[in-house]
C-alpha cells in the first residue's frame, strides 16, 4: 500500500492525475487536497468514487490545516495546486505569491516533518522565459531561469524553494516542467477551452496581438504519465522537462478548432496584446525521453479530436463553469472588445 497526498487535484491536470494514479497503481490510496477556488470543480472528480480517493477541502498555504491532513503519514506529495492563469496573475499577484511561494514552502516543511519519502513539484516552461522565433532554439534542463509574468515568476520561485529543500535538508524532490496543456476539464480561462467553449456558443474569440505567438502543446494525459514516471524512476534532486515537440503559432490553434467544429473564421477578434506576453516556447523532451524512457501517446491530431469531443458532449459542464468568477473575469480581461456577455 503507498499512500499519495495529491494537491490540486479538483483542478485540469490534478484530477487527470489522479484518474491516472488511480489506474497505474492498484496498491495507492490518495487524498486529494485542494482549496476548491474558482478552477477548483468537484464536477472534475465525477466517477472517481473510489474507496482509494479521499477529498480533503483546504489550503497548501495553512500550515495547520496541511499537517492534519498528513496526520497519518504520506509516501510522496505531488504538488498540482497553483493559481495557474497568467492574465489574472497580470491583474493581481497576490494570490500567486501565496498560494505558488508559500503553499510550496508550507508543503515542503510538512514533507520534513512527515518523513515524507519523494515531493514531486509540478512546474512550467515558463520558468524558462521566452524564447526567440528562430527554430533552432529549445528549452532544456540547463537554460536559466527568467521568469517573464508575475504567474512564472511564483513558479520560478517555489522552483527555488524545492531546490532548497533538497540541498538544505536532503529531501527527496523531483520536479517536471511542461508546457501548455490541453484536454477535458481545463477552466476555460486558457486558450482552447476558452475557444471551445466560445465557439460552441457561436461568441467571439479573443486573440491577443498578431495570433503568432507559439505555444508548445501537450495532451494532459502524456503529461500526467511524464510525472508519474518521474515519481517512480526519476533522480533525486532532477528537474525534467516534458514536451510532445508540437509547437503551435495561437492562430493555427484558433483555425484548426474553428474547421472541426465547422464555425466561421469571422469569430474570430484581435484584442490587445497581453502585457510581457511570451513570443515562444518550445522544449526539448531528451532528457525525459532518454532517462525515463517516456513518450507521448497522442498526436496533436488525436488529442484535439478528443478535446473537442469532451467539450461537445459535456455542455452542462461548461455552462457551470462559465457562471460566476469566469463571467466577471472574462468582462473585466475582454470588456467592450469581444462584447463580454
Ligand atoms: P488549475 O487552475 O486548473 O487547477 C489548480 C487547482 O489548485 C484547483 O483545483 C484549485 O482549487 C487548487 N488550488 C489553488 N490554490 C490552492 C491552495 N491555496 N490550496 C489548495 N488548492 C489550491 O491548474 P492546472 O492547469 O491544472 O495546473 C496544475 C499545475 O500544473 C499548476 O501547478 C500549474 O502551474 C502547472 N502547469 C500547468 C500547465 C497548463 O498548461 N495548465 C502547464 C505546466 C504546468
Ligand atoms: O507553458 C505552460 C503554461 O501554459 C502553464 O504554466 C500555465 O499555467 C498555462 O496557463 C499556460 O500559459 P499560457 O499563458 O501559455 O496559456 P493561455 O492558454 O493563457 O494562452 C495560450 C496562448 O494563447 C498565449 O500566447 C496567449 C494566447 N491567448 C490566450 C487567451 C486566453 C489568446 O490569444 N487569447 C485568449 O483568449
Amino acid at each position: 500500500m503507498q499512500k499519495l497526498f495529491v494537491t490540486g487535484g479538483a483542478g485540469f491536470i490534478g484530477s487527470a492525475f489522479i484518474r491516472l494514479a488511480l489506474a497505474r497503481w492498484p496498491d495507492a490510496e490518495i487524498t486529494n487536497f485542494d482549496a476548491l477556488t474558482y478552477a477548483g470543480n468537484p464536477d472534475n472528480l465525477k466517477g472517481l468514487d473510489d474507496a482509494r480517493h479521499r477529498f480533503v477541502r483546504g489550503d497548501i498555504a495553512d500550515r495547520e490545516a496541511v499537517l492534519a491532513a498528513l496526520e497519518a503519514g504520506t509516501d510522496a506529495i505531488f504538488n498540482f495546486a497553483a493559481e495557474s492563469h497568467v492574465d489574472r496573475s497580470i491583474e493581481r499577484a497576490d494570490d500567486f505569491l501565496r498560494t505558488n511561494i508559500l503553499g510550496t514552502q508550507v508543503l515542503l516543511d510538512a514533507a520534513r516533518e512527515r518523513g515524507v519519502r519523494r515531493f514531486v513539484q509540478i512546474s512550467t516552461d515558463e520558468v524558462m522565459g521566452s524564447l526567440p522565433e528562430d527554430d533552432s532554439a529549445f528549452f532544456n534542463e540547463e537554460s536559466g531561469y527568467a521568469p517573464n509574468s508575475p504567474y512564472a515568476a511564483s513558479k520560478a520561485a517555489a522552483e527555488h524553494m524545492v531546490r532548497a529543500a533538497r540541498h538544505t535538508f536532503g529531501l527527496d524532490t523531483v520536479t517536471t516542467r511542461c508546457g501548455n496543456n490541453y484536454g477535458p476539464r481545463q477552466f476555460p480561462e486558457k486558450l482552447i477551452p476558452l475557444l471551445l467553449s466560445n465557439a460552441l456558443h457561436d461568441e467571439p474569440i479573443p486573440v491577443y496581438g498578431d495570433g503568432q505567438n507559439v505555444r508548445d502543446w501537450i495532451y494532459v494525459e502524456d503529461h500526467c504519465r511524464a510525472v508519474a514516471l518521474a515519481y517512480e524512476r526519476g533522480e533525486a534532486g532532477g528537474i525534467y522537462n516534458i514536451g510532445a515537440r508540437n509547437e503551435r503559432r495561437n492562430l493555427e490553434v484558433v483555425e484548426s478548432i474553428l474547421a472541426a467544429l465547422d464555425k466561421p473564421r469571422s469569430l474570430i477578434r484581435y484584442v490587445k496584446d497581453r502585457p510581457g506576453h511570451d513570443r515562444r516556447y518550445a522544449i526539448d523532451p531528451s532528457k525525459v525521453e532518454r532517462e525515463l524512457g517516456w513518450q507521448p501517446v497522442e498526436t496533436w491530431e488525436s488529442g484535439l479530436a478528443k478535446t473537442i469531443t469532451w467539450y461537445a458532449e459535456n455542455t452542462e459542464w461548461i455552462s457551470r463553469v462559465r457562471g460566476g468568477a469566469y463571467r466577471d473575469f472574462y468582462a473585466r480581461q475582454y470588456g467592450a472588445e469581444v462584447g463580454a456577455k
